[in-house]
Formats: C-alpha cells, structure tokens, sequence
C-alpha cells in the first residue's frame, strides 16, 4: 500500500524559503578541479582535438579531484547529485545535507546503472535478446542490491528508446527495434530496481528514459530531430514509456530530441497532458544532462532564463547540470513570470521521492561495511554469467563446426579477444577493468592450451598458430567507444584491419569462428560468407570470456534471437521487421521498392537466432474467441540437444483505416525442450491489441482479415487467419 506524504509535503514547503524551494530542483555532479584552468569538458575537448597531447591530458588529470560544492551544500542550494558513486562520499555529502542546513532535507543520489553496478550484465541491446522478463528484472535486482550499497538512491534507466536504425549508437542502450519487447524489457527493470517497497534500503527509484522517442533521431544520428506523424508516434514509440510508467517508475528523464519541432525539455503537451494528465505520473522529471539550456541552441528559447522558464512551466521538476534553474528561476518567480505554486508543485514533487525512498526518515541508507560485502558478490557474477550466455545469439554454423569438441584445437586471434576493457561496453561508469574476463584469459582458466595471437602478431607468427590449430577463432566487432552516446556511424561494418585478419584465416583453409563484440547491427555480409560460424555476443559485461567459452564449448545451447535487424549493408537503414508493404514491395521487377546496389533481405531478420539443435513447428490452429485471438503451436526438439526455444507470434492485419505493418510482433514465450519432447504454446492476443490509429487519431479497433504468424523468427509461417 503506497505511503501518502502529501500533508508531510505541503508542511514542509510551507516552512521553505523560495532559494530553498528553488534548491531543491537542483542537481549537480562533481565537477574536476586541479592544476588546469579550464573545465574538464573543455580539457576533453583539447584532448580529443590535439591541442594537448594524451601524456599532458594525463599529467592535468593527476592533478584531478572532485568538488563537490559544499558551500552550496550548505546554503540550501543542491538538493541531488549525479554520478557519486561509493557509500563514503554520499555519507558525508548526506551528513552536510542532513545536519548542517536550515531544514535538513535530505539528497538524493543518481547514477547510471544501466545494465549492472559493479557486476556489470550484457549491455541491454545483448540482455534483450534473451526475451526473458524473468532474467530482466533478475540483473534489475542485482544492479540495485549494488548500487544502493554505494550509496545510489536513482538510477537514470532503463532506456527504452525503440531503435529502428542501426547507425544510431545509443541503440545499444536499450531493448532494440520493437515496442513491444521495450515495453516488457522497461517494466521488469523497474521491478528489478525499485523492489516491492521504494523506502528499503537495497531499493533505487527507476527513471524511465527518455521520454520520448530519442531513437528515432532522423538518420541514426544523435540528438538529431525527431519528426513523425502522431500515428507512428503512438503506435511505434510511447508505449514503452507507458508500460514503465505503470509499472512504478518513479521518475522519467525527457530526452535531448524535439518532437516535431518542440524540444522535450519544454514540451508541455508530453510533459504535462501526456504524463501527468493522461498517464496519471506524479513522480519526478528530470532534465538530462545541461538539456534545459541547451533549448537555447535548438532554438526554442531566447535565452537561459527564457529556457528555465518554460521548462519549468511544460514540467520539468529538476534541473540536471545546466543550473538554469538555480540563476533564473528567483527573478521569474519574483517577476510573477512562473507562479509560486508551479515552483511548490516542481519541488514537491523532488520532496515525494524523497518521503518515498524513506530518506527523511532513514537519510543515511548505507555503509562502507555493507559496500565491501555487497559488491561483486559471487552470486552476482553467475547471474552476469546466466544473462550474458542467454545474450549469446549463434547466427551462423554451417556444416555444426560449434559447439567444439573438446579434443579440438583452437587458436584465438584479434585485440578483442584479451582485450578485458571492452567487454563492459556503453554505459558501465562503476566498472572497474580488472574485474572482467576475457576470452583469452577463460581459455587459461579453463585449461584449454589455445594459443592466442595478438593484434600486432606478425605474419609468420599467424601462420603458425593458424597451422598448428584445427579451427580460427577471430574476435572482431567494435570497441565500447564506437557505442553509446555519441556514437552514431554512417558505416555499420567491422574495420578493414579486421576483415583483412578474417581473410588471412580464411586463406588457411581452416574453418573460421568469428566471436563478435559489438553495440549495434553490423552489416558483415563478406564476413558472413567468409567464416564457418558467427557468433553474437555484444558486450557481455564482466563474464565475457566464461560466457562465451560455455557456448563454443557447448556446455550450453545457445537461445538468444536477435531484437534488432542486421541490415546486408549501411545503406539499407533505418531497417526494421515491422514495416508497411507499400504499393511495389521490393521485388525482382524493375518498379519496385528496393536499391540497385543492394540485397532486398537483411543479413540477418528481427527474432533470428540458431541452436545446436532443431525444432520444429506443427499443429497451428488460430480461433477467434470472446477474450481475444487463441494461437497454439506444437513445437517439438528434433535434434540431439536439450534447448530452449523462443516462440515469437506476430500478425498483419490485411487492410485497415490505414495501411498496417507487414508483421507486429504481438507475443512471445521461451520454452524448454528436452531432445524429442513437444510442448504445446498458446498465445491470446486481446483485441484492445490489435488498435491504432485512423487518418484523425481515433482509436480503432483491428478490423478485415488478420493473419497470424508463428514460429522462431519473424520470418515464421502462416499459422492461420481470422476475420475480424
Ligand atoms: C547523458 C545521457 C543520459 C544520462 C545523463 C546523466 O547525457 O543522455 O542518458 O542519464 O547524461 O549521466
């Protein structure tokens, strides 16, 4: 039963001064002060555009340590910080808040915890392909016991931007190209995170970002406009806030992007109709990092006072690092240009979360004690282990080279394969380096005399452990910088150095394992062609090589199925499953939708994924019932293995108000089957799911002939068809 504070709220706002009401809306991070006299932003920027070399930028660092502005601490002007991240800093920041100002209101601690604390999981584009809610809200669970332990109180996640362009590098963020799958991933984080009872001390409120529709940035590319029809909008993209939003989040970040010209960090129709009005949100919304200020330059406010005030008048409760608010917003409530009661509403609504996670009654929620005993705790790193070969999807193995036999000889090739660092991916701020494992490192451990061949091992080193192995293992893909924020690509493909390395392997004749670690679809037709296998494993996060070494050794049958479209080439993006047929669909004659220079398929579709063994789909039968559509399938293991199936069912409604995708994913289910044995699925899609939107925006209901689709990927088989 949810705590109601809200005469504990006004009680308090009625004895706040307006600097103090103004305090509480802003949230800073440590800035880095030392011997340089320049932000750290702008010693970046002098790093990355050689204006100081990386052995100066090195030297300045050293120097480096955090401020943590106490003076304002203590006069009522911070109310939360982003990115502490250790139980002893937020202790005594907590102590300055709590004793030593005029109300002893108490801060609130944010950090990314993407996809694990300190025990870091797949990145969520890898986790999602596992389609297992179950799994999701498991690592959600562990990533907060973690984090809280250090002293986090929020985590800015989970991300559930639908990305339907491979370019974009955030796509690696959250749960890939379908809504529906965003929307069960987004839900069980926030039960992960936010446990049964907010005010626990292993529970962070979950903020749902970002809100919305960051993934549909025109041409993958970051903060880039975002301009489409309110159909697509509502059909392809809300739903997934929406699903975390009733699922508890507490709090929801608009993102960087405008929607149709207006910046969703001023946009009162999303922030306020939407959220608050339609959707019943009462938590708190926060800015993303400087995005309040940066309205200037979208061009939507004069200037930052201009920007302060209409963000806070669209719904903006907290200021993230633009301090907008903290040097605008006395003068505009003073001037009568935002009313006080909008300031009471912004701040009271930071004072519930903070009643809600119990900080006035129970401010200092950990300890160094239960930091040291809570991180990296063993049976974190099984469950990064489990989620990380769930991640796993095998794309290719042809003539069953995988899984090896254990008298089979391996030798390990390309800079990925040792290199520990990349394995965590985007997004991994707490991770520490020494605690992830390489492929390289888990062929030690697990005893396997592979030998491994160094990016800068010369030819006739190559060919000798190429010649003294029955099969190549070449790790390729991407490193974690050519993922995340600002990352964007405008070509999805492996570099040439490692497609040069791919094809000396290829040359020898022996069979060639490509292992890829990677944030995004990559277009590798040639790579493709030239290995025996393909194996996907993303950035699998601190058990990479353990993960990874239990499905080529098979140990484990590989379960994963992609939840983003692998275009053939770059060219072919924004590619996704769920697209219209339009008037020519891409055919051999002439006139029709396609490219002159390039494939019509993907290299791999939505949902595809192998298994060391088989499985076969009979016995479809689809009937339209008082409750919904019924689907059921056979589906049987017909190969030597045990294995788990994920068995995806999708419609296409034939004709409607307005032309319907070709295929939308409407549910799934993952099944185990012993060697041999049948199970029987039923789907029942309710038909409040099969609405959308006509020409005016009014909700209609599905109507004509629907056919359904079930099998392993969404190129499955006509199950059957009803008439709506
Ligand atoms: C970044 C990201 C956002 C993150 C925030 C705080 O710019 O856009 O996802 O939560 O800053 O670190």
């Amino acid at each position: 039963m949810k705590k109601d504070y809200e005469s504990r709220i006004q009680e308090l706002l009625s004895k706040m001064t307006i600097e103090e009401k103004i305090g509480q809306l802003q949230q800073c991070g440590p800035s880095l002060v030392g011997a340089f006299d320049v932000s750290f932003d702008e010693l970046l920027n002098m790093m990355f555009d050689g204006r100081i070399s990386q052995e100066e930028f090195g030297r300045l660092m050293s120097t480096a340590e955090q401020d943590f502005h106490e003076e304002d601490l203590r006069a009522g002007r911070i109310s939360s910080y982003n990115g502490v991240g250790d139980a002893g800093t937020a202790d005594r920041l907590q102590r300055i808040a709590v004793e030593e100002t005029r109300l002893g209101i108490p801060l609130l601690f944010g950090y990314d915890v993407i996809h694990g604390f300190r025990t870091v999981t797949p990145i969520p584009l890898a986790e999602s392909c596992a389609w297992e809610p179950e799994l999701w809200e498991k690592t959600g669970r562990v990533a907060a016991e973690e984090a809280t332990a250090a002293g986090v109180h929020m985590t800015f996640a989970p991300m559930v931007d639908v990305a339907k362009d491979a370019r974009w590098g955030r796509i690696s963020e959250g749960a890939g190209e379908d809504v529906l799958l965003n929307s069960a991933y987004g839900a069980a984080k926030v039960r992960g995170f936010q446990g049964d009872d907010l005010s626990k001390e292993n529970a962070m409120a979950a903020c749902v970002k970002h809100f919305a529709a960051y993934g549909a940035g025109e041409a993958g590319r970051d903060y880039n406009r975002v301009d489409m029809s309110p159909q697509r909008l509502w059909e392809e993209y809300m739903p997934s806030y929406q699903a975390c939003v009733d699922a508890g989040a507490r709090a929801v970040m608009p993102a960087f992007n405008d929607i149709n010209g207006v910046p969703c960090s001023v946009n009162s129709w999303l922030l306020r109709d939407i959220l608050r009005e339609r959707w019943g949100f009462n938590g708190l919304v926060i800015s993303d990092s400087n995005a309040i200020a940066e309205c200037v330059i979208h061009g939507i406010a004069a200037d930052r006072k201009d920007a302060a005030r209409q963000a806070i008048l669209a719904g903006m409760d907290m200021d993230m690092a633009s301090n907008t608010y903290i040097e605008c917003l006395k003068e505009l409530v003073e001037s009568g240009e935002v009313p006080e009661s909008v300031l009471d509403e912004a701040a009271g609504d930071v004072l519930r979360i903070k009643f809600e996670l119990g900080l006035f009654d129970h401010p200092y929620r950990t300890t160094q004690k239960r930091e040291q005993e809570t991180l990296l705790r063993p049976e974190y790193r099984t469950i990064a282990r489990e989620a990380a070969v769930k991640s796993i999807v095998l794309l290719k193995n042809k003539d069953r080279v995988l899984p090896l036999k254990p008298e089979t000889k391996a030798a390990l090739f390309g800079a990925l394969a040792a290199d520990k660092g990349q394995m965590t991916g985007s997004w991994a701020i707490g991770a520490k380096e020494k605690d992830c494992v390489s492929m390289a490192e888990a062929c030690a451990a697990r005893g396997l005399d592979w030998q491994y061949c160094g990016p800068d091992a010369d030819e006739a080193v190559l060919q000798a452990a190429a010649e003294g192995a029955d099969v190549l293992i070449a790790a390729v893909g991407e490193t974690k910088e050519e993922s995340g924020e600002a990352a964007s690509r405008a070509d999805i493909t492996v570099s040439e150095e490692q497609m040069r390395l791919i094809r000396q392997l290829a040359d020898t004749g022996k069979p060639v394992i490509v292992v890829l670690f990677n944030g995004r679809p990559l277009a590798i037709p040639e790579l493709h062609e030239l290995a025996a296998a393909v194996v996907e494993a993303w950035h699998p996060g601190v058990e990479a090589g353990p993960a990874i070494l239990d499905i080529l050794c098979g140990d484990v049958n590989p379960s994963g199925k992609l939840t983003t479209t692998f275009p053939a080439v770059t060219g072919q993006c924004p590619m996704y499953y769920a697209h219209i047929n339009t008037g020519r669909p891409g055919g051999k004659s002439k006139f029709t939708s396609k490219y002159l220079d390039a494939p019509l398929e993907p290299l791999y579709p939505f949902g595809y994924g192998l298994s060391y063994t088989t499985y076969a789909y009979t016995g479809q039968k689809v009937e339209k019932k008082e409750d919904g559509i019924h689907v059921s399938v056979a589906v049987t293991n017909t190969g030597g293995r045990d294995g788990d199936e994920i068995v995806q069912c999708y419609v296409q409604q034939m004709t409607g108000r307005r032309v319907r995708p070709v295929r939308q994913l409407k549910d799934f289910a993952k099944i185990s089957l012993k060697t041999g044995e049948t199970k029987t699925v039923t789907f029942v899609i309710p038909y409040a799911g099969l609405r959308y939107y006509d020409w005016e925006m009014k909700e209609t209901p599905g109507e004509g002939i629907l056919k359904v689709y079930v099998g392993g990927d969404s190129q499955a088989e006509l199950a059957g068809q009803v008439v709506l």
